[in-house]
């Protein structure tokens, strides 16, 4: 007989089915069980009655405990009453895999189990319907970027893990030992971006993980996260690069509502599809921050509250959950990024925040190998000893950007998840390496 999954079992009323799955909940009583089974599809009632069960998977019944999982072959009745609108009258019942007890952990809707705890015992955590949405999202959300990017004429590649250099900062990086010689977890994909649009791919990105050693004990830090990166060239400026950022969202956002719908509604999501994302440069944002009290110098970043109220300041005068901050002071940004005519202290980049939480970091980055050069030695690094960085820039490089999003934090604001760890299925933090 071959399964039927619980989803499909309304189609089967008045048939004999084969079911499988995990039982959610169970209530022996001396005529009567009910056993509640989960499979990946849902959930269904089943019950046994004594006398049309068969005894001896009747008096089975007894050892089965929750979480076991089982095989059910039953009849699907009718029944207005249970919410499903059916219910199935278990013929015979199989035992597959016993649950041993305590569960470490509840994994029920009414939980309130602390997530790290959950996260120790993730493979129970994730059999809850609400835990499953937020990953079945999370995979959407690749797979819509995925398909945005592949219409864009952009190449899906893969750089190494392990590297020997790193453009972003020396300090975020985790030393391995590679047979005796110190190497590096790679914080960033971005000297391979780059490598590849003057490769003559001209746009490419890549899913990947990302490594940095940075001690961020918050609720949107990890130290390891999945990166979306991607970098594209022939570009006149980085606004081009903000113009792409932009359709990206109102198709990712397009098509998550017609591919998870479910699941948003599990969830209890809903978020306004944006026509045009409100640009600020870090100047104007910095004068309506001031205004609400909140001060920085010229040279400055935003810190974590000055980017929740320029979030919050953006939704009530643009109606925007989104919002690009421009034109950043060169001191807080990395030296490959190009520098506007004339103006020194900035850089032709940009932030995407997402309800007040930066979710992307983009550039236009330096091609021009001189100017790049001077760039590097104010911040104190020297190209000459980053030769395979350096010899990107020496044979032919088309003006480029790019930008780097993490998927974790996307699926943190899109879900609402008060945690970053809530996103990934096991997180990575300066205090947990497992399981
Ligand atoms: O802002 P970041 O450090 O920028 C770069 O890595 C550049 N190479 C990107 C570029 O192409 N210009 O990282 C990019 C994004 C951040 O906006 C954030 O969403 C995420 O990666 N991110 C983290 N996510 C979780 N934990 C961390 N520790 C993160 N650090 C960055
Ligand atoms: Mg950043």
């Amino acid at each position: 007989m071959q399964r039927t999954l619980l989803k499909d079992l309304w189609e089967s009323r008045g048939k004999v089915v084969l079911i499988q799955g995990w039982v959610q909940e169970i209530r022996n009583l001396s005529k009567i069980k009910f056993l509640i089974l989960r499979d990946r599809s849902g959930d269904m009632q089943t019950l046994a009655l004594k006398g049309q069960t068969e005894e001896a998977s009747f008096t089975a019944m007894n050892e089965i405990t929750k979480e076991s999982v089982v095989e059910i072959v039953g009849t699907v009745k009718e029944n207005k009453e249970s919410h499903w609108g059916i219910e199935i009258l278990i013929k015979k019942i199989r035992l597959i895999s016993l649950a041993a007890t305590p569960l470490p952990v509840d994994n029920s809707d009414k939980s309130s189990t602390y997530i790290d705890k959950r996260i120790d015992h993730r493979f129970l955590d994730t059999r809850n319907r609400r835990v499953q949405a937020i990953f079945k999202v999370r995979g959407k959300i690749s797979k819509i970027i995925m398909n945005f990017l592949d219409k864009n004429g952009f190449t899906n590649i893969n750089t190494p893990k392990i590297t020997t250099i790193g453009v972003e900062s020396g300090a975020d990086l985790f030393e391995v030992d590679y047979f005796g010689k110190a190497v590096y977890l790679s914080q960033s994909p971005q000297l391979y971006k780059q490598m590849f649009v003057s490769g003559g791919f001209e746009r490419v990105y890549e899913i990947a993980p990302v490594f940095r050693a940075e001690k961020s004990h918050t609720t949107r830090h990890l130290t390891e996260f999945t990166g979306i990166d991607l970098e594209m060239g022939f570009i006149e400026d980085y606004t081009e690069v903000m113009d792409l950022i932009e359709e990206m969202i109102v198709d990712l956002l397009t098509n998550l509502k017609k591919e998870c719908p479910d699941e948003l509604k599990t969830l209890e999501i809903s978020h306004t599809i944006p026509k045009k994302i409100p640009r600020l440069t870090m100047e104007e944002a910095k004068v309506m921050l001031k205004a609400k009290g909140k001060k920085y110098g010229l040279g400055e970043d935003l810190d974590p509250e000055g980017e929740k109220l320029i979030g919050e300041i953006v939704k009530e005068k643009f109606g925007s959950e989104f919002v690009f901050l421009t034109l950043f002071p060169s001191e807080v940004r990395p030296f490959y990024h190009m520098k506007p005519e004339g103006k020194k202290n900035l850089t032709k980049s940009f932030d995407l925040l997402f309800n007040g939480v930066e979710i992307c970091t983009g550039a236009q980055r330096e091609h021009r190998f001189d100017i790049l050069k001077k760039q590097a030695q104010e911040k104190g690094i020297d190209l000459d000893k980053m030769e395979v960085y350096a010899e990107i820039f020496k044979y032919g490089i088309p003006p480029h950007g790019g930008v780097g999003f993490g998927l974790d934090r996307i699926t943190q604001r899109l879900l609402n998840l008060e945690n970053i760890r809530e996103a990934v299925l096991l997180p990575r933090d300066p205090i947990r390496n497992s399981p």
